[in-house]
């Protein structure tokens, strides 16, 4: 177990450089994230592997579907021994309660987070309003989280630029993860509404998902040292 709140993104399209990243880093200083193209490509077995060096695994793979089976995908997901998995809050409240009780069946001796994923933040509010949603960006995140937390998740994923918000009106226990995070002297890339990691500390994030800052560095272990001095 660690504390360390910065979780990498290990965005890459087969297992060889994931595992060579992640044989240069420490598990007591950070925890990895495997996503939709990641786990296509490399499976549940990967995961085990990173499990095995060591780590805390954030398994983001976004679930949206009827309760049962997001249930029971998620279920599957909790038995590889992930720290942290996670759903659309816009699968409604009878899907994440489902997916709770997924998780719950799994049957874990460390119960992994489940969280919720808001508004992605590649979303604005024109995309919102071709989808049929009038009400501002802002009181949509809230809404999503609000249902996220009254149906018993632990947090949600959303930008830094909402923790503020989100934490002043469900708490400072929910637990409020973020990307789109760039070091002062880093490549902004394709994130748009970017904040520092210290920025993204203070406003009330508890775990930052760093990527490219750190996957594409040089040397990847001084480039995580650097955030790690930085918050
Ligand atoms: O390389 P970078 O730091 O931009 O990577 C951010 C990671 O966070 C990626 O894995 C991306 O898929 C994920 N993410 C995001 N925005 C969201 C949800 C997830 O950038 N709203």
């Amino acid at each position: 177990m660690t504390d360390s709140k910065i979780i990498i993104a290990l965005d890459y399209a087969q297992a060889t450089p994931a595992l060579l990243l992640a044989r240069q880093l420490d598990p007591k200083r950070c925890k990895l994230k495997v996503g939709k193209e990641l786990f296509t490509a490399a499976g549940p077995h990967l995961v085990e592997q990173l499990i095995n060096l060591g780590f805390e695994v954030f398994l983001d793979l976004k679930f949206h579907d009827i309760p049962n089976t997001v249930a029971k995908a998620c279920q599957a997901a909790a038995s590889l021994g992930v720290w942290m998995l996670n759903v659309h809050a816009s699968g409604g409240d009878r899907m994440m309660q489902a997916a709770l009780e997924g998780v719950d069946k799994a049957n874990q001796t460390q119960t992994p987070l489940l969280i919720a994923v808001t508004v992605l933040t590649s979303m604005d509010a024109m995309t919102l309003q071709s989808l049929g949603i009038t009400r501002p960006l802002s009181e949509h995140v809230l809404a999503l989280a609000r249902l996220t937390q009254a149906a018993g998740l632990h947090g949600v994923v959303c930008s830094a630029q909402e923790a503020a918000l989100l934490k002043s009106q469900l708490g400072p226990d929910f637990c409020l993860v973020t990307p789109g995070i760039r070091p002062h002297n880093a490549q902004q890339d394709d994130q748009s509404r970017i904040v520092t990691p210290s920025e993204a500390l203070r406003l009330g994030a508890h775990y930052l998902v760093i990527g490219r800052p750190i996957t594409q560095a040089a040397d990847p272990t001084t480039a995580l040292n650097a955030i790690l001095q930085e918050i």
